[in-house]
């Protein structure tokens, strides 16, 4: 089966409306349409429109919400719901980022509305699991994964939960400059996708995450384990970025 790889750019807090018109422009005259790679932009949501105009006749490059709120609509000061980055042209989310769930303390119950939320406005939604150092030291990676995994998705039907993307980012590697090794991202993902295929998922999609750059994509990628990459930093600059999602494209 010819395989499809991801690249996800979660810009953070970068990048207003015209920075992202601008990058959009930049990163299109540099990247033509690859079969079986896309590429998915998470702009912050003031610049979700801007970002999505760009790419509009790109079926190939998706623009997505960095972060959801499960209410559709209300008196939530400051929140952007589903159906409101869907129409600002939102084709995805991401849910759980752990910096979501570290600075702003995201749980996973949060975690599981926002994928519901998600799934019921038609976003794709691009679940962020993984452990701090301290976790991974005392040897828990793998059980808070899991639970990561079943605080979101427990219960959720084998169907919906083949449209959930994976990204593993251990959070000692988010913005850091030290990625897990392929092995060490191979080891979890294959815990990943069993927790999945044990619910009827047949073929998960599973990316990596934690200081994806142009010295170690590669590598990483030349690991079959993993499906594409969610980055941060190295995703900031069009030019570095559409180098990095043309690596090894033939
Ligand atoms: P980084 O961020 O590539 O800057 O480490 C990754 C992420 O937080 O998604």
């Amino acid at each position: 089966m010819t395989r499809e790889l991801r690249f996800a750019a979660n810009w953070k807090l970068h990048l207003g409306p015209v920075e992202a018109r601008t990058y959009m422009q930049t990163f299109r005259a540099r990247y033509r349409r690859h079969e079986h790679r896309d590429v998915w932009f998470f702009p912050p949501a003031v610049s979700l429109e801007a970002a999505a105009q760009a790419v509009r006749e790109r079926d190939d490059l998706w623009v997505g919400a960095q972060d959801i709120y499960w209410e559709p609509k209300g008196a939530f000061t400051g929140a952007v719901s589903a159906p409101l980055a869907a129409e600002a042209g939102a084709k995805a989310t991401l849910v759980g980022h752990s910096e979501r769930r570290h600075i702003f303390g995201e749980t996973d119950d949060d975690t599981r509305k926002k994928v519901a939320a998600a799934l019921a406005a038609g976003l794709a939604p691009v679940l962020c699991v993984g452990e701090t150092l301290a976790e991974r030291e005392s040897g828990h990676t793998q059980a808070v994964v899991n639970r990561q995994l079943a605080g979101a998705l427990g219960g959720m039907d084998g169907a919906k939960l083949a449209q959930v993307t994976i990204a593993y980012e251990p959070v000692w590697a988010i913005g850091t400059g030290r990625n897990a090794t392929p092995q060490d991202a191979a080891a979890i993902h294959r815990e990943i996708r069993a927790w999945l295929a044990a619910r009827g998922v047949a073929r998960a999609r599973v990316l990596y995450g934690g200081s994806v750059s142009l010295k170690n994509i590669a590598a990483l990628l030349a690991e079959p384990e993993l499906d594409g990459v969610l980055v941060g930093g190295a995703s900031l600059d069009p030019a570095t970025w559409a180098e990095l999602v043309q690596t090894g494209a033939t």
